[in-house]
């Protein structure tokens, strides 16, 4: 299959006719797959109540079934046609964070087809905000199931060019919309429960909903690491995000001690022939000794660092690095979501610097 690459003005609003949405439209009518920029990260596409199209978007990203996928919307008519028991709270959460980078999870009505949910009797819902994304939803008319567009297991695409490397020959068309503006994944809460669940970190924290709907709990499974307790979102349990050389987060009480022990550990490995990656923030990278060292951002702007690290990660492949290692970058706000996908691509691999 010929993968047709597309790019659209990410500020498209209006009714002006666009040949790329015209003809994304069409592809998405037919059950056919296509790679859309929302605000978080690239998601791949596909008419959520075709259970067809549904199970295309699992085989081209290679994906376990019973991972379900989050339906996209583009208005609260579509929110009622999939998601019965719908809480007040989700109300309120709605009114202010949509569109933009939160999923809800709901009671699944019987037009959402059991392949899109993999199995569950819940579905997970999101008005994205990026123009892109919008607009296809709401002139194709057609709810969209869309997980992130990269191959299972790879980091989640945060421009273009990432979609074609894991998805080129796979999928109909790729829409070019530019760079994501957050690069990670939208917040997941449960709104099954009595108190909203976060399933999910991202850029919209507890804080910022407790504010809205009053008490907010986060699910025991996100920061367990007890294999009992599973995290509720079934994609939480699996290695996700990660690069391939072998990733260590190195965490300490001063910049020095960390550096210390980065530059220490990059020594061990050159000396047994290995490529050496450092991820690093600006202030420190050139103390670095390191075969490779990408900078990530500077580390008071979170949104730099959450926007960059996906890209950062894939880099690190590109280069064929075998080992990396990476400051830590926690922090009040994005900090949690951003620690979240980080240790994940590091399977759990977290240091001590000693204390100099
Ligand atoms: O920002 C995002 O959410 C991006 C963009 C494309 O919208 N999408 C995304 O989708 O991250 P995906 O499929 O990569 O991650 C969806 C996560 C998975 O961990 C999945 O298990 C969980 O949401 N999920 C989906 N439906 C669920 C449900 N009914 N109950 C619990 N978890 C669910
Ligand atoms: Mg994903």
């Amino acid at each position: 299959m010929d993968t047709i690459i597309e790019k659209v003005d990410s500020h498209i609003t209006g009714n002006e006719p666009n040949a790329a949405l015209d003809a994304a439209t069409e592809i998405l009518k037919k059950g056919g797959l296509v790679a859309i920029p929302t605000e978080t990260v690239y998601g791949l596409a596909g008419d959520a109540l075709n259970p067809d199209a549904a199970r295309k978007i699992y085989e081209a990203k290679g994906r376990p079934s019973d991972n379900p996928l989050i339906v996209h919307i583009a208005n609260e008519e579509d929110l009622k046609k999939i998601a019965k028991d719908i809480p007040e709270a989700a109300y309120k959460l709605m009114d202010v964070f949509w569109p933009g980078p939160m999923t809800m999870i709901f009671n699944k009505t019987e037009l959402v087809p059991s392949t899109t949910t993999g199995g569950l009797e819940t579905v997970a819902v999101r008005m994205p905000s990026h123009h892109v994304a919008y607009e296809l939803i709401r002139r194709s008319g057609i709810m969209l199931a869309a997980p992130s567009a990269n191959t299972s297991g790879r980091p989640s695409p945060t421009d273009a060019a990432h979609v074609k490397e894991d998805l080129d020959g796979k999928i109909d068309m790729i829409l070019d919309g530019g760079a994501c503006h957050y690069g990670i994944e939208s917040t997941i809460i449960d709104m099954t429960s009595d108190i909203p669940t976060i399933l999910r970190p991202g850029y919209i924290t507890r804080d910022m909903l407790e504010e809205v709907v009053g008490k907010v709990q986060v699910d025991p499974g996100l920061e367990s690491t007890s294999l009992n307790i599973r995290p509720k979102a079934p994609g939480m349990k699996y290695t996700h995000y990660a690069p391939k050389g072998i990733m260590y987060i190195v965490e300490g009480n001063s910049a020095n001690g960390i550096i210390r022990c980065i530059n220490r550990m990059v020594k061990e490995r050159q000396a047994a022939g290995c490529k050496v990656g450092v991820l690093a923030t600006r202030r420190n990278a050139s103390a670095y000794e390191a075969d490779e060292v990408i900078v990530i951002g500077d580390r008071e702007d979170e949104l730099m660092i959450s926007s960059n690290l996906y890209r950062a990660l894939r880099e690190f492949d590109a280069r064929g690095v075998d080992y990396i290692y990476s400051e830590s970058f926690e922090g009040d706000g994005l900090g949690d979501a951003i620690m979240n996908r980080l240790i994940k691509a590091a399977g759990h691999r977290v240091i001590q610097a000693p204390t100099i």
